[in-house]
């Protein structure tokens, strides 16, 4: 018996130590993507289109920003993208890049490598990165608007810290992580006005309102509930407790948070900025967006299936 017991804790101590070393073997897996035909503009139009998506609707200042601004950010002023800001999650702590052109942050990158970054999700040394950003279907001309953007702002000396991922983080890196890309076909440029299908674009591809309105998967960022149908909740840790909150349902159903609002009431909603304390939702930028930016939205909004789902409004007590 003892033997056998001998022989069982060595054959899991190797498969413990197997396991180990594949897991630290993968943690730098490189991935293949074509380099988007992108490349920055000095026309002050492009850049000042892309200081409004950097600033509004596409909102990088919201994650992009340095530690410490985030009230700055929710009454929407113009932050230096710098970078440094933590997200503590379950796969352990990462940092938002400085996107400044210092050598610190995108100066050593070509315009092509930050294009597949954003387009492709693979980081210029080519590893996959966590699906943070919505890009992926984003136009040629917006990707060149921001990125020109990108290279006309001052310069900011900022080191930021590597990731730094737990066992989780390691175990998802070795094993689920996989560059999220586009669907179908990414258009060159998408025409702007108010109708629905802009606002669909912004939605999707642009703003990130899916990415939130729309149930998922936290663990892996997969889509698991209807499109709008809200649902996704939020943890927000305080001194007094855990509480939630949980993205509203904005489908054209009864039971929708935006069912009976007129257009100008949207539009009005987005000038207010937050009124929930410590709410996701990039109020801030998005109260930048222009009344045909938030039109198109709107009217976008109105064309989605109705979804019966009735989500908890405000701030919810946890523990
Ligand atoms: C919701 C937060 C969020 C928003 C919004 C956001 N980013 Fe990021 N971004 C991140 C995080 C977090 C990382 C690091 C992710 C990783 O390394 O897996 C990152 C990484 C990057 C990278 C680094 C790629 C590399 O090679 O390491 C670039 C470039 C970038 N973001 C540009 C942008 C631009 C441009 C915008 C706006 C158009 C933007 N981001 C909006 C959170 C965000
Ligand atoms: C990072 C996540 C996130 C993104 C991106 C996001 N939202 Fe939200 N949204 C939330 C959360 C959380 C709430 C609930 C708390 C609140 O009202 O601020 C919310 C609330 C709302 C509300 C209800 C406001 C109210 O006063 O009841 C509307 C309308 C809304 N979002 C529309 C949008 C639209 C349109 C977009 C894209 C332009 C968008 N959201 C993008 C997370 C997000």
């Amino acid at each position: 018996m003892r033997k056998f017991l001998k022989w069982t804790g060595l054959v899991i101590l190797v498969l413990i130590l197997g396991l180990y070393v594949v897991v630290i073997l993968n943690q730098n897996k490189k991935y293949e993507a074509p380099y988007p035909n992108v490349s920055a503009s000095t026309d002050s139009a492009v850049i000042a289109r892309g200081k409004n998506l950097v600033f509004g609707s596409a909102h990088c200042a919201n994650c992009h920003s340095p530690k410490g601004m985030e009230e700055k950010v929710s009454q929407g002023e113009e932050v230096p993208l710098a970078g440094g800001q933590e997200f503590d999650l379950p796969i352990g702590i990462l940092y938002s890049k400085n996107l400044t052109p210092d050598e610190t942050g995108i100066g050593k990158l070509s315009d092509a490598t930050i294009a597949r970054a954003l387009r492709y999700g693979i980081r210029s040394d080519g590893t996959a990165l966590f699906d943070f950003m919505p890009f992926h279907n984003t136009s040629d001309e917006d990707l060149v608007a921001v990125i020109s953007y990108l290279r006309h702002q001052p310069a900011v000396k900022n080191i930021i810290p590597d990731h730094n991922f737990n066992l989780l983080g390691k175990l998802v890196r070795a094993f689920i992580l996989k560059p999220v890309g586009p669907v179908g076909t990414v258009p060159v440029a998408v025409k702007r006005d108010t109708s629905a299908a802009y606002g669909k674009y912004l939605a999707n591809s642009v703003a990130n309102c899916r990415g939130c309105h729309t149930n998922r998967d936290m663990m892996t960022g997969a889509f698991t509930g209807e499109d709008y149908a809200g649902g996704l909740k939020f943890e927000i840790p305080t001194d007094s407790g855990t509480y939630s909150l949980t993205t509203p349902n904005l489908t054209p159903h009864a039971t929708g948070r935006i069912t009976g609002w007129s257009q100008q009431h949207f539009i009005s909603r987005f000038r207010m900025g937050p009124l929930v304390k410590n709410s996701h939702m990039p109020w801030g930028p998005f109260s930048r967006m222009s009344d045909d930016e938030l039109k198109a939205i709107y009217h976008f909004l109105q064309t989605v299936k109705p979804v019966n789902n009735t989500v908890p409004h405000g701030l919810v007590k946890e523990k």
